[in-house]
């Protein structure tokens, strides 16, 4: 029924009262068109069916717009790949050690905005194949989809690589690419002591580290090396303030690789 032809029946139509269970009497017309007649309903329930309407597509787009920017912070969050699966749900704790820091990387998930205003960060040294990268990595995962906050994973390689390339570069200036990991609320820096530590590398290191030292930013550093090694590698400055602001982790048993079987 067009507008016009509406109003024109609307204007000759019978009016009754109308109840609604709701909002009680109401005015009720009787809408003949053609060979169609209905009588018109409750309009505060009509008022509220858009208002309804409106909300529901308003909360839909949240929901869309938060899902987008989720993705994109996980994006941000540079995971390989592989490391997509690596959640809390996927690890499996059977040893006493393994549930004890299972449970220790929940709850510094869970209360990640007071390791905020500390700085406090985590320290996960310990033999290859035991699971580091994947506790240190569902931590991150956690982080961000829990509290919405910026993360990023990187390898000390990784990191080194992309402050070298700016070397001469147009396109990003080492600053820049400092502050890629300065910036984050959480950085994961994974395979400190597989690079050279050439003493460039120390220093960018010391610079990340200090940076996000004196902002309280919390840092969780992944290593192969030996807890008495570590300062070898990343200058003893970045162990110093290591040790004051994270809880130690030593991952002391045999590699989950061996027990699997596989060699990587
Ligand atoms: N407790 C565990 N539960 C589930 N998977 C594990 C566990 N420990 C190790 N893994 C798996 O074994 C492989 C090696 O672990 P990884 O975290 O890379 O070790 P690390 O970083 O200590 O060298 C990964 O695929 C990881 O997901
Ligand atoms: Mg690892
Ligand atoms: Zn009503």
């Amino acid at each position: 029924m067009s507008s016009n032809s509406l109003a024109k029946a609307l204007m000759n139509a019978e009016v009754s009262v109308g109840q609604c269970e709701k909002h009680g009497e109401y005015k009720s017309c009787h809408i003949v068109y053609g060979t169609t007649d209905s009588w018109s309903g409750c309009p505060t329930c009509a008022e509220e069916k858009v208002a309804s309407d409106r909300m529901a597509e308003f909360e839909a787009n949240q929901r869309e717009a938060a899902r987008a920017r989720m993705e994109r912070m996980i994006g941000y969050a540079c995971l390989p790949p592989r490391f997509a699966d690596k959640t809390f749900d996927t690890y499996r704790a059977e040893s006493e050690q393994q549930r004890n820091y299972l449970a220790k990387c929940q709850a510094y998930a869970a209360d990640f905005p007071d390791h905020l205003k500390t700085g406090e960060g985590l320290l996960m040294l310990g033999n290859p194949g035991t699971g580091k990268t994947h506790l240190a990595v569902a931590t991150l995962n956690d982080v961000i989809t829990r509290h919405q906050t910026q993360g990023l994973y990187t390898t000390a390689a990784r990191m080194f690589r992309r402050i070298k390339d700016t070397y001469g570069s147009r396109e990003e200036t080492e600053t820049q690419a400092i502050d890629a990991y300065t910036k984050p609320a959480l950085l994961v820096l994974d395979e400190i002591g597989v690079s050279f530590g050439s003493d460039a590398e120390l220093n960018y290191l010391f610079d990340v580290m200090n940076e996000r030292y004196e902002q309280c930013l919390p840092t969780i550093v992944v290593s192969n090396v030996q807890p008495g090694e570590l300062g070898q590698w990343m200058g003893d400055r970045v162990v110093d303030r290591l040790r004051e602001s994270s809880k130690m982790m030593v991952f002391g048993w045999e590699s989950a690789r061996k027990s699997l079987g596989r060699n990587e």
